[in-house]
């Protein structure tokens, strides 16, 4: 084959509103270009957002799907965005994202809507693999990609994504201990299996969450995470070996910033007791990653938490750094928390997400790529995470389409990859179990 050059300008732009996993609008741009290569890309939302992520636009129209229809965001990319993008090239992904952000004005895209800006964004991107007939991942990562991410599945949920009374948001098996990601992946569907039985053996009647997860009644932290771990011995696996543990607590959920105070299982907890009801469980579970320890707002007790477990435990920003290139940088100064949760939408563009996980990784930082609770069939995520070495990735649990899209996407590209696919899972075990857990005293 001949190697040919396309100008990949851009001839119509084309949004429309969709549904996510959760039966809420959302918005789904294509793109044509002048060659004819169609691309498509879709956009997720968030239910526990944090409040500095950047504005998603909705219509607050009572009339429509609660409120929650995105005609106007969807109006904002054909009369605004179109008229400047048409004619530019899917190749100049970062001037356009640039000029996406021009046009908008606000810090916090609230004129144009995040949404609309990430759905344009994240089509050109597809259409620029698409335009050289390559994967996503390819496209994005080059030579260079060839890492499949750690999934951390999230199997159990609570808080904002269940219908239950536990307060912690998501409990994540961390399948490390296998040497390829489809190995990984069935394994976990086989401790998946356990937990479902053992729910049944309980009684404790089960819906599914909002991230594919199962949601029992159980009111309890450590009810949930004992849970995990018989699921986990039933399915003939070793914990820390085969199986560690993450959690997203979500905490900006249960604090109470006008006293400063912690609410969980019923009790109200200063930031001093809060930090003392998790170094038990800490010290007693295989939880190796935990995310939003601590609220969007309270960077003291952040400090302080990774002063304490930095070392040997992952702390994830979710709520607290919103994928946003400033809040990171602070936490960096500051020493605060040690690895970075990446969203997309809660920042609008490819571009500056790229920037952002390069800031991350420059500086340490651990980068887990994620979906949002509201989700699409689109894949995107799992391209991205695989494009850019990101070596984690938390697109929830194994039951529900618009996460299996994800893993199955992982699939495909791990079979593309052949011999060259390398599973993050292992090294990551290494590095951790290398690093000394401090002697406790409980
Ligand atoms: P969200 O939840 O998409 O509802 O914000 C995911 C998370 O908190 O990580
Ligand atoms: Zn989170």
């Amino acid at each position: 084959m001949s190697w040919r050059t396309y100008s990949g300008r851009i001839r119509e732009v084309h949004a429309r509103e969709i549904l996510d996993s959760r039966g809420n609008p959302t918005i789904e741009v294509e793109i044509l270009t002048e060659e004819g290569v169609r691309a498509r890309a879709s956009v997720p939302s968030g239910a526990s957002t944090g409040k500095y992520e950047a504005h998603e636009l909705r219509d607050a129209d009572p009339q429509r799907y609660n409120g929650k229809g995105v005609l106007r965001a969807i109006r904002n990319i054909h009369d605004e965005i179109a008229p400047h993008i048409i004619g530019l090239s899917v190749l100049d992904q970062a001037y356009i994202d640039h000029l996406l952000c021009r046009l908008d004005g606000t810090p916090n895209k609230s004129r144009l809507g995040a949404n609309a800006i990430l759905g344009v964004s994240l089509a050109v991107a597809r259409a620029g693999a698409n335009l050289y007939g390559l994967p996503l991942w390819q496209w994005l990562g080059g030579q260079r990609a060839h890492i499949l991410p750690l999934p951390l599945v999230n199997v159990l949920n609570g808080g904002k994504h269940a219908p239950n009374p536990l307060d912690v948001q998501e409990f994540m098996l961390v399948p490390w201990g296998f040497p390829t990601f489809h190995e990984a992946i069935e394994a976990t569907v086989r401790v998946f299996r356990q937990l479902q039985r053992l729910l049944e053996e309980k009684q404790l009647a089960t819906g599914i969450g909002d991230e594919g997860g199962v949601a029992p009644q159980i009111a309890t932290t450590k009810e949930a995470l004992s849970l995990l771990m018989q699921a986990i011995e039933r399915a003939g696996f070793t914990p820390d070996d085969h199986f560690a543990l993450a959690l997203d607590v979500a905490s900006s959920e249960l604090y109470d910033s006008s006293t400063q105070t912690y609410h969980i299982e019923g009790k109200t907890l200063t930031p001093d007791q809060w930090l003392t009801y998790w170094e038990h469980l800490i010290n007693h579970y295989p939880i190796v990653s935990i995310e939003d320890l601590c609220a969007e707002d309270d960077w003291h007790t952040w400090q302080v938490a990774t002063t304490r477990w930095g070392k040997h435990l992952q702390l994830v920003g979710d709520d607290l750094f919103v994928t946003n290139p400033n809040r990171l940088q602070q936490g960096i100064t500051q020493h605060v928390a040690n690895a970075i949760l990446i969203k997309p939408n809660q920042i609008g563009t490819l571009t500056e997400t790229l920037h952002v996980i390069e800031l991350a990784q420059f500086h340490h930082y651990g980068t887990i790529i994620s979906h949002r609770s509201g989700e699409t069939e689109d894949p995107f995520i799992a391209d991205l995470a695989v494009a850019v070495h990101a070596r984690q990735i938390k697109t929830g649990g194994v039951t529900r389409t618009d996460r299996l899209a994800k893993y199955n996407q992982l699939l495909r590209i791990e079979e593309q990859l052949g011999g060259h696919a390398e599973y993050a899972g292992p090294h990551i075990q290494t590095q951790r179990q290398q690093q000394q857990k401090p002697k406790t005293s409980s």
